[in-house]
Parts: C-alpha cells; sequence; structure tokens
C-alpha cells in the first residue's frame, strides 16, 4: 500500500475535531459535566492507545474517572492469550448491571478484541447493551463513532479488517510523573504461528521519523525522562519509508536532543535485530543498555514452527555480539512454554537457553490456542498439567538467576530515576536503573521526579534495596 493512503489527511482528523465539538456542545446544552472511564488490558501499545482515547474524551468535554458508573465506559481490550478475553467478558457480564441504574450510559469495546470477527459476532448477538463496538484500526474516528452512537440511538460497529492507517497529532493523556510511551510504528507483519496480533493490528507502518524526533523533544522539554519507544517490532521500523532510514538512524538523531533523559524500546525481533542497533545503543548517550529481544524457545523445530525465522545458535550469536558492546547490558525475554507439540526435551531447550544466557528478568507464558491463527490448527496433545510442570521448572531456573543477578549489585552505585513510592516503609521511594531494574530506596521524598546516585545495599528475586547517596542527585 501506497504510504500516501496510509496516512490519514488532515481534512479528516479535522472533521473527527467537528465531531469532539459537537459532543462538547450536546452536553453543554443539557447542562451536564459527562465523566468517562477508560479500562485498559494488554502490552504498551494498548495503554498508548488508551491515553489516546483519553486525550479525544477530554477534548469532548468529559472529565475522566475511575468509576463504572461514567457517562461513557470503554474497555479497550487484549486478544493475546485466552485468559485475557475471559476476563474483558467477565467485566462485560458484571457491567448489564451497571448499565441498569444508568440508563444514558454509553458502553464501549475496543481494542485487539473487538477486531476480531468470532467477538465482534458474539458481542452483536449476546452483549445487547454494548453500544458500540470499535476495532484499533478505527481509533481515530473514535468521535465520528460516538457521534453516531448519540445521535442514532443505535449500536455502532466499526471492525472491518483493514491494512492499517496512520494518523498523526490525535491528542494524549500522559500519565503523571517522568515516564512516556511514544508509539514509533504499528502493526506487525510477522505472523509468528502462536500470535493473533498481525490479524487485528494490521501491516507495518512507520511513523515519519520527524514526527517521532518531534514527539520526544517535546517530552523531554516537558520534564519526561525515561521514555519507551513502542512497536511489535522496532527492528523493522523504517522498512515501509520512501527513503533509506531504520530503527538504528532513528536512535542516533534522538540521542542528539538534549537534556538528561533515558531511552528504552520494545519490543525487539531477533531476525531483525542487528549489530548496527548494538552499535549505535552502545554509543549512545541517552539510549539505556537495557534489551528485551524475545525468544519464545530455545528449541530449532519449535522456532520453525513457530515461524520465527532465526535458530538457537543465531539468537545466541546476537547476545555474544550485545554483551560484547556493552558489557552492562540488562537482557530480558518473551518464552512460550507447551506449543502444540513441544515434547519435554524440547521444551527443557528453552530451559538450558535461559540457564546459558542468564536473563534479568523474563516475561513467560503458556501457550494459549488462539483461533484463526495457524498454531490453533496443530495437533497439541500435552496435558496442560504436563505443560505447567515444564513451566515451574522454567521459573525456578529463571527465579535463581534473577535472584543471582541481582545480589551482584550490591555494594555497587547505580543511577537511579525516582519515579514513585515504594510499599516498603523502611524503603519509602522507588526508582528505576538505566536497566530498568526495581530499586526500592531510602532518600528524601524531594528526590522523586530526579536522576540520583543511589548505593545498593540489598537484593531479592524481584527488587534492589539502597540508600541515596547525599548530593547524588546533581
Ligand atoms: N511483538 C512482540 C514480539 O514479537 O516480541 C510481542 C508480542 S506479544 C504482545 C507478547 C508476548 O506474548 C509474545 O512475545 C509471546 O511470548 C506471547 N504470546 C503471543 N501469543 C501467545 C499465545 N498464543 N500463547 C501464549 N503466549 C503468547
Ligand atoms: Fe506476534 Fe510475532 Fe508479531 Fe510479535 S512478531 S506481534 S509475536 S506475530
Ligand atoms: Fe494484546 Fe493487542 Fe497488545 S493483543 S498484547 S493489546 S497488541
Amino acid at each position: 500500500m501506497e504510504r500516501k493512503d496510509v496516512l490519514i489527511p488532515e481534512a479528516e482528523l479535522a472533521r473527527q475535531r467537528e465531531f469532539e465539538e459537537n459532543i462538547k456542545a450536546l452536553f453543554a446544552g443539557r447542562g451536564i459535566r459527562p465523566t468517562a472511564c477508560v479500562d485498559t488490558f494488554g502490552c504498551q501499545q494498548n495503554v498508548a492507545d488508551g491515553q489516546t482515547l483519553m486525550g479525544m474524551l477530554e477534548q469532548m468535554g468529559f472529565t475522566l474517572t475511575d468509576s463504572t458508573d461514567a457517562d461513557v465506559v470503554i474497555l479497550n481490550t487484549c486478544a493475546v492469550r485466552e485468559h485475557a478475553e475471559q476476563r474483558v467478558f467477565g467485566n462485560l457480564g458484571m457491567l448489564t448491571h451497571v448499565k441498569q441504574g444508568h440508563p444514558g450510559q454509553v458502553l464501549a469495546l475496543c481494542g485487539c478484541m473487538a477486531q476480531e470477527p468470532r467477538v465482534s459476532k458474539r458481542i452483536r448477538e449476546s452483549y445487547r447493551h454494548v453500544d458500540l463496538v470499535f476495532g484499533p484500526h478505527a481509533l481515530w474516528r473514535f468521535p465520528e463513532l460516538l457521534w453516531q452512537v448519540y445521535t442514532t440511538r443505535r449500536r455502532v460497529f466499526s471492525v472491518e479488517d483493514a491494512h492499517g492507517s496512520l494518523a498523526e497529532g490525535l491528542p494524549v493523556v500522559r500519565e503523571k510523573g517522568v515516564k512516556a510511551w511514544v508509539s514509533v510504528m504499528y502493526g506487525c507483519n510477522n505472523f509468528c504461528s502462536y500470535c493473533i496480533v498481525p490479524y487485528v493490528r494490521g501491516r507495518e507502518r512507520s511513523r515519519d521519523p520527524e514526527r517521532v524526533l518531534a514527539e520526544v523533544r517535546e517530552l523531554v522539554e516537558s520534564g519526561y525522562k525515561d521514555i519507551t519507544l513502542l512497536g511489535q517490532n522496532v527492528n523493522s521500523y523504517g522498512h515501509d519509508l520512501d527513503r533509506n532510514y531504520d530503527f538504528a538512524d532513528l536512535l542516533s538523531d534522538i540521542d542528539t536532543i538534549p537534556g538528561e533523559y533515558r531511552i528504552r524500546f520494545m519490543s525487539s525481533h531477533p531476525k531483525d535485530a542487528t549489530y548496527k542497533l548494538f552499535d549505535t545503543m552502545a554509543r549512545s548517550t541517552h539510549m539505556a543498555h537495557q534489551l528485551h529481544l524475545p525468544f519464545q524457545s530455545g528449541n530449532d523445530r519449535v522456532l520453525r514452527e513457530m515461524n520465527r525465522r532465526y535458530t538457537r545458535a543465531q539468537y545466541l550469536e546476537l547476545i555474544r555480539y550485545a554483551k560484547s558492546v556493552m558489557p552492562d547490558l540488562v537482557l530480558t525475554s518473551d518464552v512460550i512454554i507447551g506449543f502444540p507439540g513441544e515434547t519435554e526435551a524440547e521444551a527443557m531447550d528453552t530451559v538450558s537457553l535461559v540457564e546459558e544466557v542468564g536473563f534479568d528478568a523474563l516475561f513467560t507464558f503458556i501457550y494459549s490456542p488462539r483461533p484463526g491463527t495457524k498454531a490453533a490448527e496443530m495437533p497439541d496433545p500435552v496435558p496442560r498439567a504436563e505443560k505447567q510442570k515444564w513451566f515451574d521448572r522454567l521459573l525456578e531456573v529463571q527465579n535463581a538467576a534473577s535472584a543471582a543477578l541481582h545480589a551482584a549489585y550490591v555494594g555497587k552505585t547505580e543511577r537511579v530515576l525516582v519515579d514513585g513510592e515504594s510499599d516498603d516503609a523502611d524503603f519509602p521511594l522507588a526508582g528505576r536503573t538505566e536497566g530498568n531494574r526495581l530499586v526500592r530506596l531510602k532518600g528524601d521524598a524531594s528526590l522523586m521526579g530526579q536522576f540520583t546516585d543511589v548505593r545498593i545495599t540489598g537484593s531479592n528475586t524481584w527488587a534492589l534495596y539502597g540508600e541515596a547517596l547525599p548530593g547524588g542527585a546533581q
């Protein structure tokens, strides 16, 4: 698809702003100050989408709240595993009663689940109290869709399958504090055989580098200090641009923005990770020496069946190189246990890779069949209880590795960005190291939002403990 057809024209976005004004006037005419609640599930990309929805709602005059008794309630959903979907259906069931006590309420379902034909059919037929259903492709049209609900009082569905588009300049309500998310690309072309994401998020589209740079600059200037660049596979950033420009180039350009801040990114696909990327990270001033590089399985046959397009040896070579240019690199990854047809010996190859690499932390999942994907059609004879045993073995190995890596910090001094309060009265502040390790620390509340040097005095599997050094915030 040509780039000009991917970018939503400014005239269309201006039309959406008119719908925002119309809705604002509608409530003002009724003398009501409307409220809205956005409940987001799933990954950071969805969190970023939720922040855009909140931005649009504010433009329409809504006050944001956590109460499900709001005038507009939006469930921004995730489809990646069955459990995530079941939770949403459970919530929808509970919201029937809330809506009975608030007949004017608009209940909307959006996000990745909404884009699945199986789900939108079920909502249409069995959840008649849901007024609006729209997938990620229609996010930028939310004002128009909400206006349709208010003016027709009919149920509105916008869930057509699509390549996907890029809408720039939409309003955003960011979290308070020092952390921000910036999407650099949308969609995924990889079709890993277990994964629903390419079906619900469309094809890869990269934002123009100038747009990304302007957004990061603005964030740094307004005090954000920990910025994460988002995409399903940031390593293929730029492949669809009309110039020779890749993710490493984007990082180099961002690095020229002055200020004290850190840049992270996720996720990276090993098949597209390059030495150029690692070299760029190593020599930059602002890139955190942290890498989330999902490997999914340590067995070559399973990797082939997953359609991952790299081998165990290639993965290990990438890690070797990355660590050679960044000896302080903090590594995390995603793993799936119990892929259809996986044997115990193959699952133990995954465990042995974890032992060999020494990840600082792992996101571990038991395979969940997603209707419509290739893997969901594959024979899956191993009982859940057996998969659970392999999974528990993996966790045991990883927890021991995390505890040992954390213990090695004790006695060192780390530069920590203090970003919140901890739930431990003896270590009242919480922060993150450059590698994104959680630190609970003793220190003055005035350190909140600042970088400071912290002497690490203790650790466990999940966190480090320490004391802010006097004068360490300079
Ligand atoms: N695009 C990213 C990548 O490739 O690394 C992450 C995509 S997904 C939102 C996050 C993780 O969920 C994946 O890395 C994978 O480990 C896991 N996942 C995806 N589909 C799954 C499934 N059907 N069952 C279990 N885990 C799954
Ligand atoms: Fe899913 Fe694979 Fe795409 Fe990640 S790269 S979103 S796991 S299909
Ligand atoms: Fe879930 Fe969609 Fe993210 S399926 S993990 S919310 S891209």
